[in-house]
């Protein structure tokens, strides 16, 4: 057992945690989700998705989000583009990151991006060409990595496999995406065991939705075996829109108390983040599926 001694997160509310949201968001208030999650000290923050508006209305503004980011120093903005007319418009706006999404099943391949594993890797390729040229990092998802909600169980070599494609074709980092949250910490360990085979602890993410309550030990499990990127969401907001059930991702101010009490550097200012938490679920009309947002704002 060896814990990191400084965690990176990777902020997905105003993406992860918006997209599924039926009623739209005004631009203004996501741009200014989006500082003040800058001013709280996240260093990594996922802006915007170029997805198809027909597909995830509420990413519909993804260029007016890209371009009236009032940027700070230091601070990535990154988007989703699934396929290089999203790449195009993400470098129209300035994008210096951007994320490919694939799957660990084929059945949720087909409901979220329209086609199989395969399909998926072989459209990713001219992204990830197209992406180097433009000097933009790609990082990699691959979803339903502990579970599919159409398939049930996922092996995890179907997992590596993947997570191995991606990292090949040039992902800096591979993201493992619990989309419906149905891991157990000792499934999560296996599954991490398989992928680190293939690609460098050191470029795996872990992206865990909370929907059965189990992020936050499926991530102290992933921690242990030295995962030392996570990716959250402010108030534990979110779902994924073809994942029927699927909840949030874990929330940020309770893996940054997390990681705090393990005497884990994170450079998060954990007041501003609940602050942040509190107020996007009002301006919202979310409840806050933050416990510890809920309790400092009780103090
Ligand atoms: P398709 O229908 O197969 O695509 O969708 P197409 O190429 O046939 O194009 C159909 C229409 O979409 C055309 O417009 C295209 O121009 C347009 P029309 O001629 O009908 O007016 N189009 C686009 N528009 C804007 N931006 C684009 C784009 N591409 C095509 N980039 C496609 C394929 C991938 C586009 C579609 O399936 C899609 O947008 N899917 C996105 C689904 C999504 O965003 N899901 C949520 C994000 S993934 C997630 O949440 C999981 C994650 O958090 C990890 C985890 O938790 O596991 C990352
Ligand atoms: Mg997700």
């Amino acid at each position: 057992m060896a814990f990191p001694n400084s965690v990176r997160l990777v902020e997905v509310g105003p993406r992860d945690g918006l997209q599924n949201e039926p009623e739209p968001i005004q631009t203004a208030t996501k741009l200014e989700l989006i500082d003040r999650l800058g001013a709280a000290g996240l260093a990594h923050i996922e802006a915007a998705s170029f997805v198809s508006p027909k597909w995830v209305p509420q990413m519909a503004d993804h260029r007016e989000v890209m371009q009236g980011l009032k940027r700070r120093e230091g601070i990535v903005y990154s988007a989703l583009t699934p396929n290089l007319k999203g790449l195009e418009a993400a470098l129209e706006c300035g994008v210096e990151e951007v994320a490919v999404f694939g799957a660990a099943s084929e059945s949720f391949s087909q409901k979220n991006i329209n086609c199989s594993v395969a399909e998926s890797l072989a459209r990713f390729a001219p992204v990830l060409e197209r992406a180097k040229e433009a000097n933009v990092r790609v990082r990699g998802y691959v979803s339903c990595v502990l579970g599919c909600p159409y398939e049930g169980e996922i092996a995890p070599a179907k997992v590596a496999e993947v997570s191995k494609a991606l990292y090949a074709m040039g992902c800096y980092e591979i993201s493992l995406g619990d989309t419906i949250g149905t891991g157990t910490p000792l499934k999560a360990k296996r599954m991490l065991e398989a992928v680190a085979k293939d690609v460098p602890m050191a470029q795996l993410a872990a992206h865990f939705h909370d929907t059965y309550g189990q992020a936050l030990a499926n991530l102290y499990a992933v921690l242990e075996e030295g995962v030392a990127v996570i990716d959250s969401s402010v108030a534990g907001l979110g779902g994924c829109p073809y994942a029927k059930g699927a909840s949030g991702n874990v929330a940020s101010e309770d893996v940054v108390y997390l990681l705090q009490g393990l005497g884990i550097d994170t450079g998060i200012d954990l007041d501003k983040l609940a602050d942040t938490g509190s107020w996007i679920t009002q301006a919202i009309g979310r409840p806050n599926r933050s416990k510890v947002g809920v309790a400092l704002a009780a103090q």
